[in-house]
């Protein structure tokens, strides 16, 4: 995935605009990425890596996502038709 990937596809949040928020806001839970343009706050399919993303940055690494936007995006899709 690249910086300009969406992590989070209900809100169109990038993994730039995140790692931006890390590095600035400094949050201390993975749940306050929501106060990053709502990540999170939809359909939650991106909760998970936006946990990895903040542990990724407390170990003091630089956060990555590994997955294949395509992929990534196709996974979300099942996630969503599978919701009651
Ligand atoms: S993909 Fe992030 S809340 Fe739906």
């Amino acid at each position: 995935m690249d910086p300009d990937d969406h992590v989070c596809l209900c809100f169109r949040v990038s993994l730039r605009k995140l790692n931006t928020y890390l590095d600035c806001e400094r949050p201390r839970v993975a749940s306050q990425l929501s106060e990053c343009f709502g990540a999170g706050t939809g359909c939650h399919w991106c909760v998970p890596f936006l946990q990895k993303l903040h542990h990724q940055w407390e170990a003091g690494e630089s956060p990555v996502m590994t997955d294949e936007p395509s992929e990534y995006a196709r996974q979300r899709e099942e996630y969503r038709q599978a919701k009651p």
